[in-house]
């Protein structure tokens, strides 16, 4: 293949069709990292709404760094993969306490620069960063500084794939390993920038997973698997892992005053650091269907409490994980003494991130 032609109709495309982007337009390392975490497993549609309310409360790393890790997390919530939110912030500390290093050893010997101060500025020191896989490392190399990494997500890999009808899994170490060395081939080294954001595009907003436009596409010429007819088929994945089910069953206590309780949080697990109603986990539903019961024998209270006493039981599926959920709300005249629990009004839960999960029975049940 002709790569200047390829790079040419590429570019041709892409200045034809981009999307205008905030965080296309800028260099600022800072809002290209913010961006690229979000969008990391979230759609731009989705994305663009926290890009830009996390700006406008953190115009600057500093400003991230200076934040309490539970407001990050309030501004996230609703994204999911909460650890990115976690990470975001880590990394922000530590780049602000790195930069006040090199202004400290600025002082002592006058070899660093000045523009070594701030934002990490090498792929080895952006991809020790928290968070940053090669991935976000390239990405910000390329959009922020212009360097020559490649920055390939699943729609690169998607794009590459067919172009050269390569029957490699992606989504393992040697898979990445073996499409990044293509893409190096392709990449423009006078300008990165443009490369990685091409093809990027072209590969969200043509190349799409299903039913391509490949009859109209200007890259068919070089495409093999649109000449093979192997499009649809590609790219090749590892076969999916067996989702765990998990059983979780919360009850949302209150009171008369429209006081619950709520626990946050604290291990390695799904949702570290976010807030939950009391929680029982179980290995099977049975508990459900024992509060399910028990509600129903409260039904007869209802008329004199004057409050819908309800469960709601629906099924929640995150990466790895499919959360059988029950939320039974249970009327009582004290909120009973648990550990580990907050006694908070009704109408303050939004001060506190909820999962997605939680958010849903929420809306549900009082909404
Ligand atoms: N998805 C991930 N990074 C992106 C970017 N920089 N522009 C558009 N979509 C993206
Ligand atoms: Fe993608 Fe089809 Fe174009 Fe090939 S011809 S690059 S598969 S859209």
């Amino acid at each position: 293949m002709n790569i200047d032609n390829f790079r040419y109709e590429l570019y041709q495309w892409y200045e034809a069709n981009k999307r205008l982007l905030p965080w296309r337009e800028t260099q600022d390392p800072y809002k290209i990292w913010l961006s690229e975490i979000i969008l990391q497993q979230t759609r731009v549609a989705q994305g663009l709404d926290y890009y830009l309310r996390f700006i406008d409360r953190f115009p600057t790393v500093q400003d991230l760094a200076a934040a309490e890790e539970d407001e990050v997390l309030l501004l996230w919530q609703g994204l999911g993969y909460y650890s990115r939110a976690r990470n975001l912030h880590k990394a922000a500390i530590e780049i602000v306490e790195s930069g006040e290093f090199r202004v400290e050893s600025r002082m002592e010997s006058l070899e660093l620069k000045v523009d070594r101060v701030g934002f990490p500025k090498t792929f080895e020191e952006l991809r020790q960063l928290p968070g940053v896989g090669d991935y976000t490392a390239g990405a910000i190399a390329s959009f922020a500084y212009n360097m020559p990494f490649p920055a390939m997500d699943g729609n690169v890999y998607r794009v590459l794939s067919r172009i050269y009808d390569d029957e490699t899994v992606f989504d393992t170490e040697a898979g990445k390993r073996h499409f990044r060395a293509l893409d190096e081939q392709l990449l423009d080294q006078t300008n990165p920038r443009l490369f990685n954001s091409a093809i990027m595009e072209f590969g969200a907003l043509y190349c799409v997973p299903q039913n391509p436009e490949c009859e109209q596409c200007p890259l068919q010429r070089f495409c093999l698997a649109y000449a093979h007819h192997t499009v649809e088929l590609l790219p090749l994945r590892k076969p999916k892992n067996e989702l765990k089910d998990r059983y979780l069953n919360y009850i949302i206590y209150l009171d008369k005053a429209d006081n619950t309780l709520i626990h946050q949080r604290t291990e390695k697990d799904i949702w570290q650091h976010l807030w939950e109603f009391v929680l029982t986990e179980t290995q099977n539903s049975k508990l459900s269907n024992k509060t399910a019961s028990l509600n129903s024998i409260r039904l007869a209270d209802r008329a004199r409490q004057g409050r819908e006493l309800s469960t709601l039981n629906f099924t929640h599926i995150l990466s790895h994980q499919r959360i059988h959920a029950s939320f039974s709300v249970q009327s009582c005249s004290e909120l009973p003494t648990i550990e580990n629990t907050k006694q908070v009004a009704i109408k303050d839960l939004d001060n506190y991130a909820f999962s997605r999960l939680t958010l849903k029975a929420l809306q549900r049940l009082f909404h």
